[in-house]
């Protein structure tokens, strides 16, 4: 699904546009999820777990710019990705699919800023209009940052699974189970 493109500005006076991304963003792309792997370890993956070949990034970004049940906020600053927020239908079994997925990374370069809370304002109003019922997460449990923000949303922590992550150092980090109704 699209958005309305937009311009947003930080608090810290920074201009930048907010819109779907599109086939020519597709490098720019994946150079920001790099740049957020290496940021922190609170994704999915590590840096080296993340490349796709051009074509199909290009294939998964404009997927999702025509699906009807999902939705990407994407951030940029000039031609750069420096963020990006994402929303989507969890399954389409009956039973399931009034539920909704959400995830978020920001370019450390640009955290601090509000665009964290901006990006979930309009995931959050946009996952309504979709008619979800709710917007479901899960968050390493040391991410106090992103904790803090969800809270600050809404969203309510329900449940930890212990050692959902390892570390390449061994360590085991559980994951926080967090939940926003619509
Ligand atoms: C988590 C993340 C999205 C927050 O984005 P952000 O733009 O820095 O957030 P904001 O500037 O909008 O801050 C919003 C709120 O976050 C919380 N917050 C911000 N900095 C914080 C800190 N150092 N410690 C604890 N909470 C903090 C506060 O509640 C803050 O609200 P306030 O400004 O009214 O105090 C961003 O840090 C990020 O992308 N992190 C790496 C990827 C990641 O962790 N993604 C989530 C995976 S589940």
């Amino acid at each position: 699904m699209r958005i309305e493109t937009e311009t947003l500005t930080l608090k810290d006076g920074r201009t930048l546009t907010l819109r779907t991304p599109d086939e020519n963003d597709a490098q720019a792309f994946i150079d920001y999820m790099v740049k957020a792997a290496e940021d922190t370890h609170f994704l999915i993956r590590y840096p080296e777990e993340i490349s796709p070949t051009l074509e199909k990034e290009k294939e998964i970004i404009m997927e999702n710019a025509e699906a009807d049940d999902a939705a990407w906020f994407s951030v940029f600053d000039g031609d750069k990705v420096v963020g990006n927020c994402s929303i989507c239908r969890y399954r389409s079994h009956l039973k399931v699919k009034h539920r909704c997925v959400f995830a978020i990374a920001i370019d450390k370069e640009y955290w601090g800023c509000g665009l964290g809370e901006i990006l979930m304002k309009k995931s959050i109003a946009k996952a309504k209009e979709m008619g979800f019922d709710q917007l479901e997460l899960g968050v390493y449990e040391d991410n106090e940052r992103a904790r803090a923000l969800y809270r600050k949303m809404g969203f309510e922590e329900c449940g930890i699974l212990p050692r959902a992550y390892k570390l390449k150092d061994g360590t085991y980090v559980g994951e926080v189970s967090m939940v926003r109704f619509l």
